[in-house]
Formats: C-alpha cells, structure tokens, sequence
C-alpha cells in the first residue's frame, strides 16, 4: 500500500509541485488584510530627559573606573569563506529559458524546442497546467523540466511561471527569457546577445506586443534581468489582482511595468532585439522568399510557427545561414594574414609559420639558443649533455616515422606522383616549450620523369596541444604526515642531528606530524632491550622527546627489524629490498588513512617540503616522489676558497638535482597496501624479521624483478595511481659516501642492476663536470712537474 503511494507520488511529482504553488499562490489572491499597523514607534522619555539633565551639570570631566577594563561585548566572529568563490562573488549561470506551453502542443512543439535550443543554453523549463501533464502522461516524454500548475486558468500562467522562477532559480541565473512554445528560438544568438549585456542593468526586453508598445510580446520572447524579476517579487500580488486582459503580454507588461517602471526595450547597451513574425508563410529549407526581408536574418525568434517540423526546417535553414558566415570569416581572415606576411614593410615577415601559432622563443643571448639534435632513421645524436649517439627507440622511433610519413605524403601529392621518395638524409628537431616540436627533413625522391635523384628540404612543426584543467581532489595542508626513517649503525649520528631538526622544524612549531624510526640491527650487533643497545642513546631521546611534546600529538616511536646475517640465503640482492621491510612493518602500525613519508638520514627538514608532500599526495589518486637536491663528493667540492656552508644552498657548485635517487617517497597508507598485495607473490610482504629471507624466493631472480626493487617502482608498476615527480628544492641531501660491491657470490640481472645503479649514481654525485676537470688539468701538471 505504502509503495503504491510513493509510486503514484513520484508519478506525479510535477503534479505535487503544482499543488503546492496553487495553494501557494491561492493565498496570494486572497483579498490582503489592511495592514497598516505592523510596527509602532515608542519614544522612551526616561531617557531623553536624562539626557538633558546631564546637560545642566557644571561640566566636569571624570573617569569611572568601576567595572573596568571591560570584556568586549562580543568576540570578532571569523570570517567563514564558502568553498567556491562564484558563491562568495554571486557569479551565476546566464540564461534560464521557460516556455509556456499547451496540452495540444507540448508533445511535438515542446520537444522540437528541446531538440534545437535545450542543448546550447543553461536550463530551459516548461510549463503547463497540471491536469494536461497528466492526461499526457508527461514522464515519458524525457523532457528535462516540466512543471504542471493546478491552477488552470490561463490568465493567471504567466504569473504562476513567474512565482516559480523566483522562488526557485532566482539565485542561479542572470537573465530569464520566457516565451510561448509556438516561437523559434536562435539560442546561440540569444544566449551571446545577454553575455554582453552587464548585469547590473535592468532589462524588460522583447519586440513591442501588438497595439501596445510598453508592453513587450509574449509571442516573441521576453527578457527579464534578475534585479527585475527581484522588483516584481514584491508586487506579484498587485500583478495578478491586475491581470484582466485577454493577452498574456498586456498582463506581464503590465505588472513589470508597475514593478520597475521601465517599458518594453527593444535596444539595450547598442544591442537591438528583433522578433520575426512570420504570417501565413510556410517554412521551406531555402526560404527565398523569406531572405528578402532585411530583419529575416537579424531575428533572435520567429513565429507563430505553424508545424512542428517547421522547427526544424528553420533550424537547419539558419544553422546553414550562420555556417557560411563562419567560413567567409575564416577566409577573409586567412586572407588579411597571408597578405600581412607578405607586405610587410622591409620585407620581414612578422607572421609566425604555421599562422595563429606561437612564434617560438627568440634567444636574448647565445646561451639561450635552443638546440637541434640531430637525427637519421635509426640513430639520434648529441640529443643530451651525456650521450653522443642513440638508437632510436620507442616513442621517439615512432614520432621520427610519423613525420617522415607525414612529409613523403604531402610531397607526393604536391608533386601528383611524379616523384618517389628514396630515403632520408638529414633530419634535425628542436623542441620550443612555448610552441612545440621543430623538425627540418632533408629527403630523397626520385623524379619519375627523368630518373634522377632530386633533394627537398621540408619544415615541419607539431604545435603544443591546448592546456587542459584536470579536476583533482580536494586537499589540505593540515594532514598528519607520519615519517618512516630506516636507520642502521652506520648512519647512527646523521640520526641524531635528523632528530635534532627535526625537533627545531616539527615538534617546537606544532607542525601536525609523526615520527617512526625503523632500526635495522646487524646478527650479531646487542639486541632490543640489551643494555649496550646500539640505539639506546637515540631510543632515550625518542622518549624524552616525546614526553616533552606529547601535548601537541608529535612523537616519536620506533619499530626494530633483526637483519639476517649474510649467507648464501641472505645476499645484497634482499639487502636493496629492506625498504619493503621497513614499509611493510612501519606502515602495519598506521591507519589506513595515514600520510606516510619516507625520509633519510642525509636529509635536511624543512617546513615547506613537508607541505609539499601534504599537497601532492592524494588518496586514491597520487603519491609523490621528488628528486632530491644533492650535494656532491665535499672533498672534490670544496675548499679554502668554497668552504662547506652549514645549510646546503642550491646551486650547481655544491650539488645537483639527482634524478636517479628515487628513494624519497610519500603515500597513504591504504594505496600501499593495496599496491604492495598485487606484487605479494613476487616479493611477500614481511610480518616480522624473518620474512626477509623470503624475499628472494627464486634466485635465479630476473631483469623484472629489478625493475620492481623499490617502492617508487612498485608504484610505477603495480598500482594505477598517478605518480608525481620532479625536482623538489624542499629536499635537499647532504652527500652520503656509497661503496658499490661488484655482485661475486649472487649472479642474476638484479645484483647487476643494482651494481650499475650504484656505480651511475656515485658517478653523478662526484663533482660538476668544471671542477672535475679542474682536478685532472692539476693532476697533470702536478705528475709533469715531479
Ligand atoms: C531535451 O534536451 C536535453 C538536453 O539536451 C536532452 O538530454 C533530452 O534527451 C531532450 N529530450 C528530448 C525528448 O529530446
Ligand atoms: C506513462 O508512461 C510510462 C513510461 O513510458 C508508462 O510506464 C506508463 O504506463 C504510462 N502511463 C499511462 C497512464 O499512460
Ligand atoms: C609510416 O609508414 C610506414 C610504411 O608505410 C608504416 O609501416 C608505418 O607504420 C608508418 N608509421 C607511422 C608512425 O605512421
Ligand atoms: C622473472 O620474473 C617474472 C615475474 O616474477 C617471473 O614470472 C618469471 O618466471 C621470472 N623468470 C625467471 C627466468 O626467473
């Protein structure tokens, strides 16, 4: 019983609707009770005659102290700001459009109006009364909005619509149009015809009704602004007790002339507005007949139209009409470009090729001349500072074929044939950040008619796409970050001045944050809770710490992870993976909706990183690795002349940025799981120390496991996160001596894979390529000299 009700409820929605504003507007109508009397005005004597009193005094001034200092009455209330600033700023949508519409030609008429404007404004509406919609069974129509008014007297509809629209879309739109559905509407004109008109203007808007020329045409359309329809919010009760004409125009005219004095406009900020009556004339889709009348064109709206297909004749009439303009405009424009390019006085061109692209980047100076590299078809030259020739490869490979295609096609069908392409012999590129990719090509073909070889030089350019705005969750920069921070005996004392900073930088400033230290002991090193534990020193500063701060919810905990002794079953190879160790046991001991970042010892804290990391991780979305900044090898870098400053600036003679350290990373906890169970049967997730052993079940590990041995990667591969990174000047590193061991006692691409890395990065973080050189010109000089 219950659900058949809800079911003829939701039937009949619009019908509820209607109810509810007929009853709502019955009220209205019904005769106002004088209502002169609402406020009274009460002058309080007392007061003034204390007032005058005072007066009197011989006047001397005192200061009473009683009571005082005083609390302010009232504390200064924040300001809350809304989430959006078009709602701070009252930004809204441009136009609503409501049509009014009739049991006999809502289902054609109504909907061929759907068809041709609902889609190029921002809402459109019908209207109708109630027991029609239901006769009509109006839900199955698909029609976006329809509303059905109890009231039937068609006299009053206009009004009815009106007190719908302010009481519901008032604050959404800027301009209301409201027509009968028996008119054409021009949407695209009509819609960039209010977005030029500002909105603080008050527009009553149409083509003059018939014998009254205050009053604008229901027939054609009326345009009302929001601040008129706010006029007429007030007065709709003197509206309706006025509306006594047989026209729906003289009604509306008169009540928004009553509200806002202002008379039906036909021209409004240098804008005319035009109505086309069409008469007896049948729509064609050439409508010759119809061109002839100079305000044919001009028209916003057109009616009476007489048949429904007459929309869509019309529709496609003026979608032709509007087309060729745009085609003519495109010409006369490539016309007036081409000849600027031409005669230009002194001959320059200034129009950039392709036309209406970026220029490109002209150099100030000659060390901002941007590079060719040079290419042939299986090979690219110079393309970096580090390499003298590469094998062209993948997305590279393919963008070479691509504008190779590209240039043999359009030659062929220059030459219609005549000449047949025989191979590449130059191709250079260059790649401007404000325009795009650069390519010249130098080809050959071979000329059909006289069997010679004949070279063309082409010039090509793959413009930048449009920038696109991606959504992107909501973050903020108040979230917890929780620091996981692996530390072994050998980087005990970097510990500690990590600790110390991080004291200064998080727990003294009250910056939301958490720090888990995971203590990595050797075999043999005195173990957890031994009173000669190798970290007891900084275990005992963890908990002093901690009590210290522990009102601000800042602490510091450890968890502590035995290492297997080396053996044939423990090698280098579970060595590089104790990362996965110590996530796997750290990460188990957050909530799943915790910020985790991985830090290092040889960083230095900073506040602004931190935020960083807030900012870019997003749940579900993203995690962040950024490339740290490094400083080099300081006994190659410095010296008497460049000392070792005390807080690493960046700047290219202390370090660089390092884009083969990856091992800085920040994520939540629920997408580690979840990425670090899809690879669980390549590397198993450790729950406690023994696991580590577990690593590497296959010896015989491989070149795919290697790409997968630190938690960057893991990301990379096995989650479908998107994964940030890129240079971070918050994260700076001091140099950290590496001794990379050549693999003897494990074989297998992996212990290769991480020898290599290793030795690459220790290469890279020695010196710059200057002060390098700089040591071998002194060393030779010094080894002639003896
Ligand atoms: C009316 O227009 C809207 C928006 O373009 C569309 O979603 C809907 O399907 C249309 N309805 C009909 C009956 O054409
Ligand atoms: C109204 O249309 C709906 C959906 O097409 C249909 O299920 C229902 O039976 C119709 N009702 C009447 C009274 O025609
Ligand atoms: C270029 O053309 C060759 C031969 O027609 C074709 O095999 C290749 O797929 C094309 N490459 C691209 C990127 O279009
Ligand atoms: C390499 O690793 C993949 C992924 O774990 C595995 O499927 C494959 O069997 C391994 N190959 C060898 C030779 O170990």
């Amino acid at each position: 019983m219950c659900r058949f009700l809800w079911s003829l409820f939701r039937q009949n929605i619009y019908f509820v609707i209607g109810v509810v504003l007929g009853l709502g507007l019955s009220l209205l109508l019904t005769p106002v009770v004088d209502n002169d009397c609402f406020f009274s005005v009460h002058f309080n004597n007392e007061e003034s005659r204390i007032l005058t009193s005072h007066k009197d005094d011989d006047y001397e001034p005192r200061i009473n102290l009683a009571g005082k200092p005083q609390k302010a009455q009232k504390t200064p209330q924040t300001l809350i700001r809304p989430r959006y600033f078009s709602t701070e700023l009252g930004i809204k949508d441009k136009l609503f459009i409501g049509i009014l519409t009739k049991a006999d030609t809502l289902v054609e008429y109504a909907v061929a109006l759907n068809k041709t404007v609902a889609h190029l404004v921002d809402k459109i509406m019908y209207f109708i009364d109630a027991p029609s919609a239901q006769r009509l069974n109006v839900s199955s129509l698909r029609l976006p909005g329809i509303v059905g008014f109890t009231d039937t007297r068609e006299i009053l509809k206009p009004f009815h619509v009106l007190k719908y629209i302010i009481d519901n879309f008032l604050e959404e739109f800027d301009f209301f149009f409201i027509v009968k559905d028996t008119t054409y509407i021009r949407a695209r004109e009509l819609y960039s015809f209010v977005k030029k008109v500002s909105v603080s203007q008050d527009v009553h808007l149409g083509s003059p009704a018939v014998g009254q020329s205050e009053f604008c045409s229901l027939d054609g359309g009326i345009l009302l602004s929001n601040s008129v329809l706010r006029k007429i919010q007030s007065t709709l009760d003197w509206c309706v007790k006025s509306a006594f004409s047989d026209s729906d125009s003289d009604n509306i005219g008169r009540c928004v002339l009553h509200a806002t004095k202002i008379p039906c406009q036909q021209n409004i900020q240098g804008q005319s507005f035009y109505s086309f009556h069409l008469g007896n004339t049948q729509i064609t889709t050439d409508n010759k007949y119809l061109l002839k009348d100079p305000t044919f064109e001009k028209a916003v709206t057109y009616y009476p139209i007489r048949e429904p297909s007459a929309f869509y004749k019309l529709h496609l009439y003026l979608c032709k009409v509007a087309m060729m303009h745009k085609k003519m405009d495109i010409a006369n424009l490539r016309h007036s470009l081409l000849n600027m390019s031409h005669f230009v006085p002194g001959g320059k061109k200034s129009v950039s090729w392709p036309v209406g692209n970026q220029p490109g980047n002209k150099p100030s100076n000659r060390f901002d001349v941007l590079r060719w590299d040079y290419f042939t078809e299986m090979h690219i030259y110079l393309a970096n500072d580090f390499t003298n020739i590469k094998i062209l490869s993948g997305a590279e490979k393919s963008d070479v074929q691509y504008v190779l295609n590209k240039s043999i096609s359009f030659m062929e069908d220059k030459y219609e044939g005549q000449i047949q392409y025989r191979r590449l012999v130059n191709g250079y590129r260059k790649f401007d950040p404000s325009r795009g990719m650069d390519y010249i090509l130098d080809l050959v073909f071979r000329d059909m008619t006289s069997g010679k070889e004949v070279h063309k030089r082409i010039e090509l350019c793959k413009p930048l796409g449009k920038v696109e705005l991606l959504p992107m969750p909501y973050v903020t920069e108040n979230t917890r970050v929780n620091l996981i921070l692996p530390v072994d005996a050998s980087n005990r004392k970097d510990t500690v001045t990590f600790i110390q900073q991080y004291t200064k930088v998080c727990m003294e400033k009250k910056d939301k944050t958490f720090l888990m230290l995971v203590f990595f002991y050797d075999p043999h090193a005195p173990g957890k809770g031994k009173s000669d534990d190798i970290f007891k020193d900084i275990k005992d500063t963890a908990i002093s710490l901690s009590n210290r701060f522990h009102k601000d919810g800042n602490k510091i905990a450890w968890v502590s992870i035995k290492v297997p002794s080396a053996s044939s079953q423990y090698t280098m190879v579970h060595e590089s993976l104790l990362d996965f160790a110590a996530a796997d046991l750290a990460v188990k001991k957050l909530p799943l909706e915790s910020l985790v970042l991985i830090c290092r010892t040889n960083m230095e804290i900073r506040q602004d990183y931190l935020n960083r990391v807030r900012m870019n991780t997003i749940l579900q979305w993203q995690v962040f690795s950024p490339i740290p900044f490094t400083e080099m090898n300081p006994s190659v870098v410095y010296n008497y002349e460049l000392p070792q400053p005390s807080e690493l600036d960046i700047n290219k003679n202390y370090g660089h940025f390092d884009p083969l350290n990856s091992r800085h990373i920040s994520f939540y906890a629920k997408d580690y799981w979840k990425a670090r169970k899809s690879m669980e049967s390549i590397i198993p997730i450790v729950r406690n120390d023994k696991d580590i052993l577990n690593f590497i079940k296959n010896q015989e590990a491989n070149i795919t496991n290697f790409a997968l041995h630190t938690v960057y990667s893991m990301f990379v591969r096995m989650s479908n996160l998107h994964v940030l990174r890129g240079i971070e000047p918050g994260l700076r590193l001091r140099y950290e001596e590496k001794s990379c061991q050549y693999p003897e006692t494990v074989s297998g691409h992996i212990a290769a894979g991480i020898y290599h890395s290793c030795i690459a990065s220790q290469a890279f973080s020695l010196g710059s390529r200057s002060q390098l050189a700089k040591l071998i010109l002194e060393y030779q000089s010094a080894s002639s000299v003896s």
